[in-house]
């Protein structure tokens, strides 16, 4: 049961946190947005977590952002801790608070995925770190499909799927710019990928809101 003391401590800690991602917000030349952060932290991004930022939660978002003010938005290995509905309403709420021609970068585990180990790890109440309250992989089909459905544009970028493997275990690698923003666990910048024996990918996933001109924006 949480006592008194300790909902007096969880109100001041958030009281704290919401300052600083007000001074961040107003210090802030051009938005870009870590969602469900995490331990990282990178140049130039805000790093926001779900106790301040959640992406089911819209009504959270507008105590901080304007709609169609945020510039970039990414969230590596977040959406797997949401269901498809609830992948949908997040993304329906990143693309309410993006600008036209802001972009949301995200990935997940794959799945799928070739190697029996690492669908072991992911899948739901699996063996890694979190998988627990993960729901069941994403492919890149079903995954896509969300983002398009919510309104954005998936291949307004040279490339709209970075990096994936498809239903035949055939993976696909394109280029992609780590300035605009930073994915830890793909193929250039996971650790294990320097071993030959174990190797780590992301279903990898630039998304763009339609630029206004082009397409009104989606209900
Ligand atoms: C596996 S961790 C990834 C952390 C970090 N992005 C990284 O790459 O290491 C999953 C993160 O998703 C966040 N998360 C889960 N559901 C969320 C939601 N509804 N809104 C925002 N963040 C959420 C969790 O709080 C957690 O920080």
């Amino acid at each position: 049961m949480t006592t008194l003391v300790g909902r007096f401590k969880d109100r001041t800690r958030r009281r704290l946190w919401a300052q600083r991602l007000h001074r961040s917000v107003r210090d802030s030349e051009q938005l870009k947005l870590i969602i469900g952060a995490g331990r990282t932290d990178f140049d130039g991004w805000i790093a926001t977590e779900q106790q301040l930022v959640d992406l089911l939660k819209p009504s959270m978002w507008v105590e901080f952002f304007e709609v169609d003010s945020v510039h970039a938005i990414l969230a590596e290995h977040v959406w797997e801790h949401l269901t498809p509905q609830q992948g949908l309403v997040a993304t329906r709420t990143c693309f309410q608070f993006l600008k036209s021609g802001g972009y949301l970068r995200v990935t997940v585990p794959d799945g799928h995925h070739p190697w029996t180990d690492y669908i072991e790890r992911v899948r739901p109440g699996g063996s890694g770190e979190g998988a627990d309250d993960h729901s069941e992989p994403y492919t890149y089909k079903v995954f896509s499909a969300i983002f398009a459905k919510a309104g954005f544009d998936v291949c307004l970028f040279d490339v709209c799927l970075v990096e994936y493997f498809d239903e035949d275990g055939q993976f696909h690698a394109n280029p992609w710019d780590e300035t605009k923003g930073m994915i830890r666990r793909s193929l250039r910048f996971d650790e294990r990928n320097r071993t030959k024996d174990d190797g780590y990918t992301s279903l990898f996933l630039d998304a763009v809101n339609p630029i206004a001109s082009d397409t009104s924006k989606a209900a």
